[in-house]
């Protein structure tokens, strides 16, 4: 009896914690975030490895992190892009900073409508305060904000739109004539403090600066396509629509841009930044909207610009090298010793003998 009444309020105290447990999981709400610890990527010193055309072929030894995809306005587990993770991979040259994102997802491409075509951005903390939520997190509304009551919570953000691009052809780089986009070409540079107040590089409130420049440059490719090379405008859709394969969407910049007003993220070699990406797909034939999109993480990704000569990342390979070149050179000097008093035991031999007492 004693020991039912044992078990019953031992089960009586677990409802009750479960209890507060989802209590307080429901308090926390939209701002409740468990980002990934480990997740990190570290874009090392590989000169002269990728071409800005693509594919993904020439990535395949660059080690990246797979995220999960979830909603950014509710990363609910449950919600999660059920068709695969996001790799996102990443390098520098010494002068340039790239970038492969890939994401399996069947073929849909609409021309000319960007919302029924999957779309990708990249984001990263610019002034100190800016945060992963609310894209800088500045709490003045589109009317008050301003690069001066907003000062610290800059954004740099990437965003390429694939409805009017050519597979495998490159996007971007273009100056900024007023309306950031060049010739209605979807890949664009844009700084932001929060979700509504988002412009152009070069353009806002604080007026036009002539330095502004769209520094991204990208291209896109989907797996299933059958050719190489060349596409033009008139190939479109360039595959059958409902193919199985992955997206790659890859970018580069330079590590340092022009920009004197705060609208880029500036990478320096021996440090790390903070960055996320975000995807959009239209599911079912619909169109996507701006803010349903997903995202690799509930807050900033740390990303290592690291120096050249780093074993950093490639500790495990490269000293193993390391390991069996020294090995290789001391059996070779063992070898060489080995022959050497060989060939002063064969040449003792030739001397001829003399009894110690003569002498
Ligand atoms: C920025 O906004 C603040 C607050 O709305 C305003 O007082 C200030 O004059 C604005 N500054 C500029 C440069 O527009
Ligand atoms: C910026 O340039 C665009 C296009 O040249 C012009 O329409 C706009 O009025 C300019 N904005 C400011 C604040 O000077």
């Amino acid at each position: 009896m004693s020991l039912l009444h044992l078990f019953l309020a031992c089960l009586f105290a677990v409802i009750l914690a479960c209890a507060q447990f989802a209590a307080s999981h429901q308090e926390s709400g939209d701002s409740h975030c468990d980002p990934d610890d480990e997740a990190r990527i570290s874009a090392q010193f590989r000169p002269g490895i990728v071409t800005l055309d693509g594919h993904a072929d020439d990535w395949a030894d660059v080690d990246g992190f797979e995220f999960p995809l979830r909603p950014a306005l509710d990363p609910d587990e449950d919600k999660e892009y059920k068709a695969g993770k996001m790799t996102v991979k990443a390098l520098h040259d010494g002068t340039d900073v790239f970038f492969m994102l890939q994401v399996d997802g069947d073929y849909v491409y609409s021309k000319g409508d960007d919302h029924k075509c999957p779309s990708v951005a990249l984001m990263f903390q610019v002034g100190e305060s800016a945060t992963y939520h609310d894209m800088g997190g500045c709490k003045e509304s589109p009317d008050t904000c301003n690069s001066t009551s907003c000062r610290g919570f800059e954004v740099d953000i990437m965003h390429f739109s694939i409805g009017n691009s050519i597979p495998g052809r490159l996007y971007g780089g273009n100056s900024i004539s007023g309306e950031g986009k060049g010739d209605g070409i979807a890949l664009v540079d844009m700084y932001s403090w929060n979700p509504h107040c988002r412009n152009f590089d070069g353009s806002g409130t604080s007026g036009n600066d002539s330095i502004a420049l769209n520094n991204w440059k990208g291209a896109w490719w989907h797996s299933s396509f059958s050719i190489h090379s060349g596409f033009i405008e008139d190939d479109s859709p360039y595959g059958s629509s409902g193919q199985k394969g992955t997206y790659y969407f890859e970018f580069s910049r330079p590590l340092r841009t022009m920009d004197r007003l705060q609208q880029d993220a500036q990478f320096t070699i021996g440090q790390a930044s903070k960055f996320s990406a975000a995807f959009w797909y239209p599911t079912d034939g619909n169109p996507w909207h701006g803010s349903a999109h997903y995202t690799v993480s509930c807050d900033w990704v740390p990303m290592d610009v690291t120096p050249g000569f780093s074993t950093q990342g490639k500790v495990a390979s490269s000293s193993w090298d390391a390991a069996s070149g020294f090995a290789l050179i001391l059996s070779f000097v063992a070898f060489c010793v080995s022959i050497f008093v060989g060939h002063l035991v064969s040449k003792r031999k030739s001397v001829p003998f003399t009894p110690i007492d003569r002498l």
